[in-house]
């Protein structure tokens, strides 16, 4: 097999709280071969960015290892972290809040190649500069434009293109187009998905929606409260869910069929469990229909359900009676 772009094992990443510890990752483990991508969804504090920034060693991870082209990369020092960002990248949510108001388009564009030294002279600077914004779409009369003349999806260009200035291999997008209206995010989608085909990149497309990612990706991570609970192929996510708590999720995805919001809520009832110094067992147990009382027990590993499919509950364990959650 060869060699993937990305791979962590036993990821982990706890933050020290008032009264404890976060269980922000805990125990995440995923590959992402090259020219692919991974989506990774799950709601709101599941702890989707924090696996993102832990895996490009934004922040240090509590355990666990992430391996970048098969080089262990956790534990590297500054200066090798360095040489290694300019091969992976970050898109975020909200480009207005991660550009400098006070920067041109083109000053922006050109930070990233400044601070590391790409160019030997100023006008190859500009040149790779107005590349970059044919590149990523922004007609080269913006260039002199400040991030608050811009609409949403312009800065967003913006930040891809600043992604791109150093030609890395990985890209970590987070949230990328939760921030535009609906018509913007197909475009910036589509601008993603030409620029993999391009340049042969790999993504992890991090989102909270997982009608965003259901095109875009080879392979769909669901997370809750920390853990990888569900993942396998994008098209058997939508046609044969698992888990629980995936199901809830597609359920909220606009499907029009009228007793899709009624089983949604029947499902998604219950007290959502804390991730500080969270309780043994499965940790949707609280809000799951077919919780049972083993499910509050123990540490539940994902399960290979063949073909690429990857599931951590206890209705898919070996002789258990009734395992079928749809
Ligand atoms: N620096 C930090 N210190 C303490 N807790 C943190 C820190 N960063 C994140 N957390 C907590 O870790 C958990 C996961 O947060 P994270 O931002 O990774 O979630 P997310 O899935 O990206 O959420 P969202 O969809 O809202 O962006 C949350 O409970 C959050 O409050
Ligand atoms: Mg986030």
């Amino acid at each position: 097999m060869s060699v993937p772009m990305l791979e962590t094992c036993g990821l982990k990443k706890y933050f020290k709280v008032k009264n404890g510890l976060l269980h922000a990752v805990d125990g995440v483990d995923l590959r992402i071969e090259k020219g692919e991508t991974l989506g990774v969804v799950g709601e709101s504090g599941c702890g989707k960015s924090t696996l993102g920034r832990t895996v490009l060693q934004l922040i240090k991870p509590t355990d666990g290892t992430v391996k970048f082209q098969g080089k262990e990369i956790t534990g590297l020092s500054r200066h090798e972290l360095k040489r290694l960002r300019r091969d992976m990248q970050i898109i975020f949510q909200d480009p207005y809040s991660s550009l400098n108001p006070r920067m041109s388009v083109q000053e922006l564009i050109a930070e990233p190649i400044l601070i590391n030294k790409v160019c030997r002279s100023h006008s190859d600077t500009f040149r790779l500069v107005a590349e970059l914004m044919d590149t990523v779409g922004l007609d080269q009369r913006l260039s002199g434009s400040y991030p608050h003349e811009l609409d949403g999806g312009r800065r967003q260009r913006i930040g891809i293109a600043r992604a791109l200035a150093l030609n890395p291999q990985f890209v970590v997008c987070d949230e990328p187009v939760s921030a535009l209206d609906v018509s913007i995010q197909a475009q910036i989608l589509n601008l993603l998905m030409d620029l993999q085909e391009e340049r042969g990149l790999t993504y992890m497309f991090i989102t909270h929606d997982l009608s965003v990612v259901r095109h875009i990706s080879k392979n769909i991570a669901v997370m809750y409260l920390g853990k990888c609970v569900e993942l396998c192929p994008s098209k058997e996510l939508f046609k044969n869910p698992l888990h629980p708590y995936t199901q809830a999720l597609l359920q909220a995805v606009p499907i029009p069929r009228s007793e899709m919001k009624y089983k949604e809520m029947e499902v998604l009832n219950g007290e959502v469990s804390s991730p500080v110094n969270p309780k043994p067992g499965c940790r949707f147990a609280a809000r799951c229909k077919y919780c049972r009382p083993e499910c509050r027990e123990g540490e539940l590993p994902l399960k290979d359900m063949g073909e690429g499919h990857w599931v951590s509950c206890r209705l898919y364990e070996t002789g258990t009676e009734g395992g079928d959650a749809t």
